[in-house]
């Protein structure tokens, strides 16, 4: 699980003229404190365990630039896309709750699919999108993804055999150019294409 900082997020909040920061899974707060010093005007983020919501909410209790809401993924993407304002950097950083300890519900495991149709149904194409993790996206098409390497480390149960990248770009191939970033533990991430 990486972190923010494998990324030139300041460079991309200029270049886009970015405005809002939109996470999936707040954990420690980290990601927010960080976005909160890059100067995104509003921070989002949602988290499934009431436990580090709790503990983030004390973290930001005074920022009013920060909204968290307890909530799974989806609900939260469903709740604010379609009332943000202005372009937004989206974090997609919520998955495998089971491995932080929180019983996992199916549809909670990975949802970043869903998350990204969600995002092209709601949004214009003027946001910026990354996605964390990407190493465990069992495709032989995906550069982050070594063969046997999440095995070897004692996490086979973080495989996801089911989702290729081609399938996570699609609702996005249109509107945003799209790479795998090898930074961290692999970043799928969008730009909007330009004309
Ligand atoms: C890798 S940590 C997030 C780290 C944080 N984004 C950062 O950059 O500092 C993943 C977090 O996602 C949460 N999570 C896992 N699955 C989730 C889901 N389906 N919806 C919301 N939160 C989820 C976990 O509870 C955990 O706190």
């Amino acid at each position: 699980m990486s972190c923010i900082h494998d990324l030139d997020v300041d460079a991309l909040r200029r270049q886009y003229a970015l405005r809002n920061f939109v996470e999936t899974g707040t954990h420690f707060g980290d990601s927010v404190q960080s976005a909160l010093d890059c100067g995104f005007e509003h921070v989002y983020s949602c988290d499934l365990m009431e436990h580090v919501h709790d503990a983030a909410c004390r973290r930001f209790a005074q920022n009013p630039r920060v909204s968290l809401h307890h909530a799974d993924s989806i609900a939260f993407l469903r709740e604010i896309l379609p009332r943000l304002s202005g372009p937004t950097f989206f974090w997609l950083d919520a998955h495998f709750p089971d491995h932080y300890g929180y019983p996992c519900r199916p549809e909670h495991r990975f949802p970043l699919a869903e998350e990204l149709r969600l995002i092209a149904r709601h949004r214009p194409p003027t946001d910026v999108i990354a996605c964390d993790d990407i190493r465990v996206v069992a495709d032989p098409h995906n550069p982050a993804f070594t063969p046997g390497a999440l095995e070897r480390g004692g996490h086979a149960a973080l495989v996801v055999p089911d989702v290729s990248i081609e399938m996570l770009a699609a609702p996005l191939a249109a509107t945003h150019d799209w790479r795998v970033d090898l930074a961290g533990e692999g970043i799928l991430l969008f730009e909007p294409r330009r004309a």
